[in-house]
């Protein structure tokens, strides 16, 4: 049998992945209620987590298959297995990133049972009812009150929470209207307290609004655009004023101030849809085949050739949480690391057939060129800036040093003193003779969430924010974006927009809602203490500061200029903070691990050119840093 042939079948047969291929090949965990004891080779975490399911292990093996005996040898070598053989064998998914060894069962290692592992579902549970259990300070319990009121109803069930619910509040805006963003922390909140159904409300009626016939000055963007917000209605049915009827009104941009495209809607739609399946366990929610389509809808936009030339996404300014002109159109790390991050989750969701067989290839290798491109172009410190200082420009050839033309004055002053011996970060955004220096948090955060980051860049990161924790931190966790924009370059990058001054609301404004994505990587990475750290500078304030969207000033001392208070992602950040540090094993439901098989993946491809060998220690070597 050869690789390619493997390939084909396994691709076509396995699908959806980890929990069906455990089922097929394994007799339940006696422990388990459900099969959690192997994953397909891209979901490594139980193997470590849980160390008496580790009797059993696959993996691909990293040269191409020539010999296809040695195949079958191999393939039937697992004393486990006997009973599944080789039909088993065939069964299994190897991903399509070019010539890939069939997986190998490896003999059974011999692990030690280990007697009082529990289950990842009794760790939720359990974790769960502590959290139920657990007495909440005054400032959380205020919090859960007004995240309650933010709850928006449609037909009688609630469907999201309104960005914010200042009853002082002058004019509303679109503060009133469910962001697609905004929801996630408030999601978030509902599903670690067990409330789960706003969540799949919210799921499904988004869903129906992605595919609403949408015209912008008579010009339709694609079916799977997410809308950045919606708004429940009341209108007469019928024209009859007697009777009337609740409708959903979406905002894909034709209304939004400077009609920027929502690109970050849906990607945070899949990350949502995974995160609801993993803590709740209704897989089949997203087993559905309007669910499925709803996936497709939005890769299919993502993943569409145009002519770009680099596997980042190409957007325009204002497509993400930063949603006014702030000179991150391009290719802005915050769109990446979502987008990687919903690449991901997709792939783990998406139910494998013939009609899905090309999209997860297409999946697998953008995924391995995504975060070869980001580990390596992205990344910055001390060494990397005193390389790009001494860079050559006007480089023609395939072997250039400095790839995008990159002139060394670029490197603006405030970086020479900034960047730290220790530490380092992924920039804000790379095109053709430009790179953007500015350190963008949220970007960095889910870079590190989603494991964009390498294990050690994701720590240099973390290593940076403590190292510039006031500039970052300061009186109000966490810097949008550092540093601000000032003087001339202010006026021609933000178009001298009266809302984005320097050090105000997107322009280094300080955002208490990043607290959730920051405790999230410092669980991943093992560092909580940082997380509480920032967490109890905010619990110093947001409380008696009436959780304002935003603080001004260079350290945030200031509750911001235009900022509006009681802002839902403030509070539902601050209740997911709290909740996911108190209990850190919940925190899986939104990280992924590190899958060195893209990293195989994308060093297989640069072999073909000869710059690299192709195995995985080449690929550990070359990509991971
Ligand atoms: C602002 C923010 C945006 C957020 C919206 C609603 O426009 O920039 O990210 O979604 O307010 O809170």
């Amino acid at each position: 049998m050869s690789a390619t042939t493997t390939m084909g079948l396994g691709i076509a047969t396995v699908r959806p992945c980890c929990r069906l291929l455990a089922a097929q090949l394994f007799p339940k965990c006696p422990r388990h209620h459900r099969v959690p004891f192997l994953r397909c080779p891209h979901h490594r975490m139980p193997f470590q987590k849980y160390p008496h399911h580790r009797r059993i292990w696959i993996r691909a093996a990293v040269a191409p298959a020539t010999d296809p005996a040695s195949a079958r040898r191999l393939s039937t070598s697992a004393d486990p297995l006997s009973g599944a053989g080789d039909k088993a064998f065939e069964r299994i998914y190897v991903q399509g990133l070019g010539a890939v060894k069939p997986l190998v069962f490896e003999r059974p290692e011999v692990v030690p049972e280990v007697p009082a592992a529990p289950a990842p579902e009794e760790v939720k549970e359990v974790a769960m009812e502590e959290l139920k259990r657990r007495e909440e300070t005054e400032s959380e319990k205020e919090a859960w009150r007004l995240l309650k009121r933010s709850v928006v109803s449609y037909c009688g069930s609630p469907v999201g929470t309104v960005a914010a619910d200042d009853p002082a509040a002058g004019s509303q805006l679109n503060y009133d209207q469910v962001f697609i963003r905004d929801f996630v922390p408030s999601a978030l909140a509902f599903l670690l307290k067990g409330e789960t159904e706003i969540v799949r409300n919210f799921l499904l009626h988004t869903l129906q609004l992605q595919s609403w016939e949408k015209t912008v000055d008579c010009y339709s963007p694609g079916q799977g655009l997410m809308p950045a917000s919606f708004k429940v209605r009341t209108v007469p049915l019928d024209g009859n004023n007697e009777a009337f009827e609740e409708v959903l009104d979406p905002d894909f941009g034709e209304s939004a101030i400077g009609r920027v495209a929502p690109v970050d809607s849906g990607l945070w739609w899949i990350i949502l849809l995974r995160a609801y399946g993993k803590i709740t366990g209704d897989y089949a929610l997203q087993e559905r085949v309007d669910v499925q389509t709803g996936i497709k809808l939005i890769l299919n936009l993502c993943l569409s050739d145009g002519f770009d030339m680099f596997p980042t996404l190409l957007v325009t300014d204002g497509s993400c949480m930063i949603d006014r002109r702030m000179g991150i159109h391009g290719h802005p790390l915050e769109i990446q690391a979502l987008f990687y991050s919903a690449l991901r989750c997709s792939r783990e969701m998406i139910t494998a057939n013939d009609g899905s067989q090309n999209l997860i290839r297409a999946i697998n290798n953008r995924l391995s060129a995504l975060s070869f491109h980001i580990r390596e172009y992205y990344w910055v410190d001390m060494k990397k800036i005193n390389e790009i200082y001494r860079y050559k420009t006007e480089e023609y050839s395939q072997d250039a040093t400095n790839k995008f033309n990159i002139y060394p004055d670029q490197i603006p002053s405030w970086l020479v003193d900034w960047i730290p011996e220790k530490g380092g970060y992924l920039i804000g955004n790379l095109q053709p003779a430009h790179m953007d220096f500015r350190f963008f948090s949220l970007g960095n955060l889910w870079a590190i969430v989603s494991s964009l980051t390498t294990p050690r860049q994701a720590e240099e990161v973390l290593n940076l924010i403590e190292e510039k924790w006031d500039d970052l931190m300061g009186n109000m966790p966490l810097k949008i974006c550092y540093p601000a924009l000032e003087y001339d370059e202010w006026r021609i990058i933000t178009g001298s927009d009266p809302k984005n001054t320097p050090w105000s609301y997107h322009n280094g404004g300080s955002w208490p809602t990043l607290l959730w994505q920051f405790t999230l990587a410092c669980i991943k990475m093992g560092r909580p203490e940082l997380a509480r750290k920032a967490i109890a500078v905010a619990e110093k304030r947001l409380l008696n500061d009436k959780w304002p969207e935003y603080y001004d000033t260079r350290t945030g001392r200031f509750i911001g200029k235009q900022s509006r208070l009681y802002q839902t992602w403030t509070i539902a950040g601050f209740l997911t903070s709290k909740m996911l540090l108190e209990n850190p094993e919940l925190a899986s439901i939104l990280t992924c691990e590190e899958d060195l098989e893209l990293l195989e993946g994308c060093a297989c491809s640069l072999s073909k050119s000869g710059r690299t060998k192709c195995s995985r220690r080449a690929a550990k070597s070359q990509i991971l840093v």
